[in-house]
């Protein structure tokens, strides 16, 4: 059955016809300490929602282990979930990958349909079918691919969302532009991120989702097409494992906005990527994401990080490029020098 991917008007009544379509015998909502709060009170008092069993979770991506995972399963067990019991995951991408997990998981996979409360998680994380934890230090290292039954996007959760959040989603649909079109990349980039208009944001949003959703529709376990989606993040995640291992928070999607503008500059020394949208890039993430610091000193140890990336093969780095905005190169090799050349890039403009 395709996910059903819906840009919400009355969340009520779209709650409701999802959960309506598995009838459940029991229903449980998994939520962090932040959505609890701030989220779980705009559903709680739908009819729907009557019998509900709330499960809260800690709220930041260390909680997204396997104890958190383990405690997850006991309350569906001793709330009495059975195989036709269902989950709803009201949260950010945290909360959508481990309760997704959870629920693949439980007596062998009960249904869950995922409300992301986050820009981020409503762009990318909770749409595609990747779930899973944390595992011995390394990101997302355990998990399946399943997808939720449905994922209910409502922009009203934005509303109480802090700026660093906003821009932290707002990542992943530039990415989505770049992949795309000049048209959808050049209205990301006109977009007035700093006084949000957020029928507009809604608008933003259904089309970056549409590119995600075509995408993993295509290739939905990553063989091939859905590497796009990877653009910015072979960089990005070294750039966020460097900061976590010096104490330094970064969020996912500054690291991939940082990481963005250093493959676009490997794909205009490698694929003839215009260098006049490399400059309009980088002036846009300059100015929203600040500059990402690090010495010629971290070279090999930012080299070292690119080498753990999920999609190398053989221990050699694989890129996704771009020719064009919307020209895909996936599987794109790049040696020790050109790696080296694009961390003087980054770093000298
Ligand atoms: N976050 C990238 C993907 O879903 O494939």
């Amino acid at each position: 059955m395709k996910q059903e991917i819906i840009i919400s008007r009355d969340l009520q009544a779209e709650l409701t016809a999802a959960i309506g379509r598995v009838g459940p015998d029991r229903l449980f909502v998994l939520a962090d300490t932040t959505t609890a709060e701030l989220c779980w009170p705009v559903v709680s008092g739908f009819p729907c929602m009557a019998e509900a069993q709330l499960i809260t979770i800690g709220a930041t991506d260390e909680a997204k282990t396997l104890d958190t995972l383990a405690a997850v399963w006991t309350a569906l067990g001793e709330g009495g979930a059975t195989r036709h019991s269902m989950l709803v995951n009201l949260g950010g991408g945290m909360v959508t990958d481990l309760g997704g997990f959870a629920a693949s998981t439980f007596k062998r996979g009960i249904a869950f349909v995922n409300i992301p409360t986050t820009l981020l998680a409503m762009v990318d994380a909770s749409v595609g079918g990747k779930t899973g934890i944390n595992f011995r230090g390394l990101k997302n290292e355990i998990g399946v691919f399943n997808e939720a039954q449905t994922v209910i996007l409502d922009t009203h959760f934005l509303r109480t969302l802090d700026r660093q959040n906003l821009c932290s989603g707002y990542a992943e649909m530039l990415k989505h532009g770049l992949i795309s079109n000049e048209e959808n990349l050049l209205e990301l980039l006109r977009f007035d991120i700093e006084h949000l208009d957020y029928e507009a944001l809604k608008a933003l949003v259904a089309k970056s989702v549409s590119i995600k959703e075509r995408i993993v529709t295509e290739d939905p376990h990553e063989h091939g097409l859905r590497k796009a989606l990877n653009l910015g993040h072979t960089v990005g995640h070294a750039f966020e494992s460097l900061a976590m291992a010096e104490n330094r928070t970064v969020l996912h999607g500054y690291a991939v906005a940082w990481g963005l503008v250093c493959e676009l500059y490997l794909s205009a020394t490698r694929c003839g990527f215009p260098s006049e949208r490399l400059h309009q890039v980088a002036q846009f993430v300059r100015e929203t994401y600040g500059i990402f610091t690090f010495t010629c000193k971290e070279y090999d140890r930012l080299y070292e990080l690119m080498t753990h990336d999920k999609k190398n093969t053989a221990g050699v780095i694989n890129f996704t490029l771009l020719g064009a905005v919307g020209d895909i190169r996936i599987n794109q090799q790049a040696g020790k020098d050109d790696i080296f050349e694009m961390l003087d890039y980054y770093r000298e403009n």
